[in-house]
């Protein structure tokens, strides 16, 4: 077997464990439908990927990066929210504000699975949820 390269042509990185060892897919589809996994993305920005109700990962990842002062948040199964413990800013699953003080949603990176590898890849285009080209580029 011949590793993946870290970085692909099309400017992906891998995710990565706190390690920097590269998380196969299969190890993160183990995990139940709605589970938040926490990995190392693009720059090694802390960056949320969510396995989905059919057992396959989101293909949004969502930065783990307040957009009010940076702080890094934990997503709340209950509530259903990711939750910033330094101000006290909530986001939607999709990374919509629902509280402030933020006031700008929450960062997405590409992700993509090939051949149990895991991808991201900037998120370049048109905001999704505000219609609007990305805050972040
Ligand atoms: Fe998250 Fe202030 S840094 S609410």
């Amino acid at each position: 077997l011949v590793p993946p390269s870290e970085v692909s042509e099309g400017g992906g990185t891998l995710a990565k464990d706190q390690h920097g060892t590269p998380i196969p897919a299969s190890q993160l589809l183990a995990e139940p439908p709605g589970t938040r996994a926490l990995i190392a993305g693009l720059a090694s920005e802390p960056t949320y990927l969510t396995v989905k109700d059919d057992g396959t990962l989101e293909p949004i990842g969502i930065v783990n990066n307040c957009t009010h002062l940076g702080c890094t948040f934990p997503w709340n199964p209950l509530d259903q929210q990711f939750q910033c413990p330094c101000h006290g800013s909530r986001y939607t699953p999709d990374g919509v504000v629902v509280r402030g003080p933020a006031n700008l949603p929450l960062k997405l990176a590409h992700v993509a699975v090939k051949d149990d590898a895991i991808w991201l890849y900037p998120w370049t285009e048109t905001d999704p949820r505000t219609g609007e080209p990305p805050w972040w580029v």
